[in-house]
């Protein structure tokens, strides 16, 4: 029995499970739907989909087929770039609100910080907190110049920074960590598992045949170990479950500093650093 999975506070004083289910190619359908069951059923209550990932239907349908109250469950939703502005922020909303069937999202983010709209996009995220159509607001890719800029701009901190975070591009992106735990704001930590491409490196199998664990479980403990959430991908039922088999063993330093010298800039996505 595996303990039940922590929570972090959130700036807004609400919480927000510290592991999740990453949604990203889960296809819409049974396949999605089945996967949110498994995770409902593992004990995961944090589910990260987005508008892009064209399966929010399935995460709703899943959320309400189960037997786990609405008010125990966490739904993350992402506004798409095609969408940045005042007015289409507050209709691509609404859309996403219909497909996932649910009357509030309890934490909505800017997908990607895109230029010269995102501005506007953060005014309509103030105004849906507002109307208590979302219980938290946040953003994801912003890098430090993109949330400097934010952050002169407005009184609302985000709520959570969603980026791509492991041991093979931490110390590379120190400074975009640094500064959201200087304001308050919640690091999630996305392609967690390095989209599976790291899985195969000698020196984590090392590490993960020390503590009787497997290397994504090495890399998901590694996260929890710097204070972030992590929302692991997977559509497969003993996958899910190994996910989130975390909480009963901790690291030791040796072993975390060992993890972040791994480092070596990977991005497995659209690298936002560069971008204006
Ligand atoms: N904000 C953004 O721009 C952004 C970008 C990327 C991702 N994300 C979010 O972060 C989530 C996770 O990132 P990700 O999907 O890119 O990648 P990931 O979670 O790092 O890796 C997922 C891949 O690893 C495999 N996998 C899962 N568990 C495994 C295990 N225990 N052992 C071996 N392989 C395993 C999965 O396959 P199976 O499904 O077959 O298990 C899948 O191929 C996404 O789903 C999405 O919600 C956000």
């Amino acid at each position: 029995m595996q303990p039940p999975i922590p929570t972090f506070q959130m700036n807004n004083a609400l919480e927000i499970p510290a592991l999740g289910l990453g949604m990203y190619r889960s296809s819409e359908g049974s396949v999605a739907e089945r996967a949110v069951l498994h995770a409902l059923e593992a004990g995961y209550r944090l589910f990260d989909t987005a508008s892009f990932y064209g399966n929010e239907r399935s995460v709703g349908r899943a959320i309400r087929k189960s037997v786990i109250p609405r008010s125990e469950v966490f739904v993350t939703t992402k506004l798409w770039n095609s969408d940045h502005g005042y007015d289409s922020t507050l209709r691509a909303f609404q859309e996403s609100r219909e497909r996932l069937g649910l009357d509030a999202v309890d934490l909505y983010l800017i997908h990607w910080p895109v230029e010269r709209l995102r501005l506007d996009t953060w005014r309509a995220m103030e105004t849906l907190l507002d109307e208590g159509l979302c219980r938290a607001i946040g953003i994801s890719n912003y890098m430090v110049h993109h949330l400097e800029e934010l952050l002169d701009h407005t009184d609302v901190v985000p709520a959570v920074n969603q980026i791509e975070l492991h041991p093979y591009n931490y110390l590379s992106r120190v400074d975009i960590v640094n500064l959201c735990r200087s304001k308050g704001i919640q690091v999630e930590a996305y392609s967690p598992l390095t989209k599976g491409r790291r899985l195969k490196d000698l020196r984590l199998g090392r590490i993960a045949m020390t503590y009787g664990k497997t290397p994504a479980q090495i890399l998901l403990r590694w996260a929890h170990g710097r204070g972030f959430i992590v929302i692991p991908k997977s559509t497969n039922r003993e996958r899910i479950y190994e996910n989130a088999a975390i909480f009963d063993f901790s690291l030791s330093r040796e072993h975390m500093e060992k993890l972040d010298s791994f480092d070596q800039a990977l991005t497995t996505a659209w690298d936002p650093t560069d971008k204006p």
